[in-house]
This record gives C-alpha cells, structure tokens and sequence, in this order.
C-alpha cells in the first residue's frame, strides 16, 4: 500500500471495466488518492473490439472508485483544454498523470497498410500522450509529481501486421525519455510500462484474430501463447496497477526515463 491521501490523479482511456486503464484507477484509490477517470465516450472507429463506453458509464465507473469523471478524446486537444481548466478550477493542481489510452485500429502488413489507419494509431497513441502531457504539466506543481506512460512490449519487439501499433509504442518510450528529462528541471518523473499479454478487450480481440487465421479455438490461442510466458499465465490490470502504483509512489522517487516491462518475463533485456 501506498499513502497517496491528499493526491489527485488522472487517468486516460480508463472508462472499462475490464481495462488496464480502470485497474490503475482502483489500485490508486485504494491507496487514498481521488482519481479523476476518463475516456473518449465517443464511436472512435475501432469497432473491431473496443467496445467504447458511453457518459453515463464513466460518470457510474468514478463513483464506484469514489472519484470523478471528464471526457478527453486524446485526439482532441479542445477536450483536452477542457478537462484541464476542469481539473485546475475543481482541484487546483495534479499530481499524477497515467496516459494510459491506445488503441491498434486494422492491423496490416505496413506495406499495404491504408495511411489513414497509421494516422489514426499514431493520433491516439502518441499525438494524444503529447497533447494530454503538455495540457497536464502547467498544473504538476507539487512536489512529488509523477506521470506514467502505457507503452507496451511491442514498442520493443517488432512484429508484423502490427507495424504502426509498434512505432507508436517505441514512439511512446522516447517521448517518455524526452519528458523524463525535460520535466526532470522540475522535479517531475516521467516514466513508461510495458505490458506483455494483458487479459482486456484489446488482447483478447488479437487473440480472436489469430484463432480467425489459423483456424484454431480462442482458448487454443491463449494456451499456446501462456506457454511462451516465463510465468505461464496472462497479466491482469491488478499486475500493471501494481506496478503504475509503483512508480508514482515516493518509493520510485530515484527512478525516471524508464520503460519497464511487466510480461512475466516475455521480454528479457540486458
Ligand atoms: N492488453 C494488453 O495486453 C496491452 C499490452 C500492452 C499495452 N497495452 C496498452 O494498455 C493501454 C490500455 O489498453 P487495454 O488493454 O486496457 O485496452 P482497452 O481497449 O480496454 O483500453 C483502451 C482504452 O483507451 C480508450 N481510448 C481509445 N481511443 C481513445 C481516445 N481517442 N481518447 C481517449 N481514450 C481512448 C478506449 O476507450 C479504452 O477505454 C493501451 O494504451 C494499450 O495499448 C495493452
């Protein structure tokens, strides 16, 4: 457990139930802090799997964890402006950032990949991790301020018809670095997570499309994939809220500029 009474948190893309993005938001409201969750509420064109909450459901999601709620489309910037005047009017300031949102629209061999889909990946991915990055710092004035980037172990491991999801996520982890060291003249951290094989919507509708082309089962796809794992299961959220929980906690007060895998060990570095 972590002290974080007193500290206002943001999260990005946090608005399912099932997300990474909610579980950071309970793991850090049992830790005291008052959570401010967000999401798009709004059809982004990804049909394939997200199914995208509505209003309603965010505003119910934030009094479940006893926080609030505001609508940011990280592709917007003018709903970005917004849910900052918000936070600076209601709150004053903010501690913590998670930019937690993503998504892989269509994947494709890059070779054929329509640039609209690249473009779209990239808007949310990365443009949305700068804009909502550079909205929120203005209000980061407290000591101990700390933001977390949802990167991904495919920004360090290619793979194909995954292509643009990739490079946003390598993308992700250099801007982490930037800021880490930008934002570092004040005192603030800046540092990236990776996870590996995360059992929400997004996962599971990758593994529905290779169970499509190799003709196999869902449950088939899951077992082989657990097999690849050191530690032989898929993630949870709770295992990537821990870690969040973590990093922005005064425990990690020496640590920034970093992207730290959380795969049960899919990925191995020197
Ligand atoms: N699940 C995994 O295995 C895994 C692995 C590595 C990285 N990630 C990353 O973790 C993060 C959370 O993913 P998840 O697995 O919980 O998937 P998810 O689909 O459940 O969550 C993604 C969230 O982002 C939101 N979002 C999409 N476009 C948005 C936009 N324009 N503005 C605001 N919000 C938007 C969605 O509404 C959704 O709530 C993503 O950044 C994803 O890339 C997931």
């Amino acid at each position: 457990m972590h002290d974080f009474s007193g500290k206002i948190a943001l999260i990005t893309g946090a608005g399912k139930k099932t997300g990474i993005g909610f579980g950071i938001a309970k793991r850090l409201a049992r830790d005291g802090a008052h959570v401010i969750i967000s999401d798009v509420c709004r059809d982004i064109g990804v049909k394939d799997y997200a199914k995208i909450g509505c209003w309603e459901d965010l505003e119910a999601l934030s009094k479940e964890i006893g926080g609030s709620a505001v609508r940011i489309d990280v592709t917007d910037n003018e709903s970005i402006q917004q849910a900052a005047s918000f936070i600076k009017e209601k709150f004053s300031h903010l501690d913590f950032l998670v930019n937690n949102a993503g998504a892989g629209p269509s994947p494709n061999l890059l070779q054929y990949m329509e640039l609209d889909i690249w473009e779209k990946t990239m808007n949310i991915n990365l443009n949305g991790t700068l804009l909502v990055t550079r909205a929120m710092l203005p209000l980061m004035t407290r000591p101990g301020a700390a933001i977390v980037n949802t990167a991904s172990r495919a920004g360090k491991r290619p793979r194909a018809f995954g292509g643009a999801y990739c490079v946003s996520k390598a993308a992700v982890i250099m801007l982490t670095k930037v800021f880490a060291i930008e934002a570092g003249m004040n005192g603030i951290r800046v540092n990236a997570i990776c996870p590996g094989q995360i059992d929400t919507d997004l996962e599971r509708w990758s593994f529905e499309l290779q169970a499509k082309a190799f003709q196999k089962d869902v449950q088939q796809i899951i077992e082989e994939e657990e097999k690849t794992i050191p530690l032989k299961r898929l993630g949870t959220p709770e295992d990537v809220a821990d870690i969040v929980a973590f990093l922005l906690s005064d425990d990690a007060r020496y640590i920034t500029g970093q992207a730290v895998n959380v795969d049960g060990g899919q990925l191995m570095e020197i």
